[in-house]
């Protein structure tokens, strides 16, 4: 079985390099469009096999899409990364152009593939390959969720000095500073998470969970990869090994949670066939008013690319 990562910065190698140390698949095609980038990455990489004990077998290529022909799951991570004092929606006037074109040329040698987008901003990102794909919505879908939960149970990790691996959370929404964590389905081993910590506390998490992409960017000067390359190639694995998980992922929605024609983060099933099923959980009405202002956000930044006539 193959996989794909496309772009091989900082997230993409990241993503590659955690797929192969998996030794989930037989082989992992890194492409870039730099000269040399993904040969030598995936070069580096494979020279770790021997040390990290796996044998993926990695491909570099640079930009010859004839290497990646039938690949079963395709990562989607090219396009610019954020500097300080910018939002992940001023990418988009470079970044739609280069989804929509490797989509096309993913599309032409792996027809059958499911599509993981990380690039930003990530649900519009996401749109922009399916409408470039024409692929059934369970075939294309983003990575945030899963990364942007992360970030927040590292943080109760934390706060309640307690282990990680306990914690788990939920959150909806865009990929940005709107989207919404959800106490109320955030447990530690079952345990309601309002239970074992005070209330401007968990407030103030929620409040750097929406900003960690943020507080990064401002750290390093660009934007994460360890945790969205990590975060991605988990999707992977929930595909390949028909896992079943249930994720937080950007999904199309029609009529879900009162939402239509939008690509937001919502709770999946991630199996063999991509998204297997969206899971409508119920919001209180604070709930559904954060998730409601967090997808007119997204609809604004649809009009962005809908303006871009990419696809006319
Ligand atoms: C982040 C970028 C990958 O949240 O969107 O770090």
């Amino acid at each position: 079985m193959k996989v794909t990562v496309v772009g091989a910065g900082n997230v993409g190698a990241t993503c590659a390099q955690a797929v192969a140390e998996k030794g989930i698949v037989k082989e992992v095609v890194l492409v870039d469009i730099k000269d040399g980038l993904a040969e030598g990455k995936s070069l580096d990489l494979w020279q770790t096999a021997p040390i990290n004990y796996y044998d993926t077998r990695l491909i570099g290529s640079t930009n010859d899409y004839s290497k990646t022909a039938d690949s079963e799951v395709v990562v989607i991570t090219s396009g610019v990364p954020r500097k300080p004092g910018m939002s992940r929606d001023d990418l988009i006037s470079i970044n739609a152009g280069i989804v929509k074109s490797v989509t096309e040329n993913v599309i032409k040698y792996s027809p059958n593939a499911k599509i993981i987008i990380v690039s930003n901003p990530l649900d519009v990102m996401t749109y922009c390959a399916y409408l470039t794909a024409k692929k059934s919505k369970n075939e294309v879908f983003g990575m945030a969720g899963i990364l942007d939960t992360a970030r927040y149970r590292a943080f109760l990790a934390e706060e309640l000095d307690v282990n990680p691996k306990d914690i788990q959370a939920l959150l909806m929404g865009g990929h940005g500073d709107t989207m919404v964590p959800l106490p109320r389905y955030t447990t530690v081993s079952g345990i309601p998470v309002t239970e074992l910590i005070d209330a401007d506390k968990l407030d103030a998490i929620i409040d750097r969970t929406k900003k960690g992409g943020g507080e990064l960017v401002n750290l390093m000067g660009t934007s994460a990869w360890y945790a969205p390359g990590s975060a991605a190639a988990q999707m992977v694995e929930a595909i390949v090994l028909d896992q079943k998980r249930i994720f937080p992922c950007c999904a199309y929605l029609e009529g879900e949670y009162g939402l239509n024609d939008i690509y937001i983060g919502v709770p999946v099933k991630l199996g063999k066939n991509g998204i297997e099923q969206i899971i409508e959980v119920n919001l209180n009405d604070d709930e559904k008013a954060l998730l409601e202002g967090s997808a007119k956000s997204v609809k604004d930044v649809m009009t962005v690319l809908d303006n871009m006539n990419l696809f006319e």
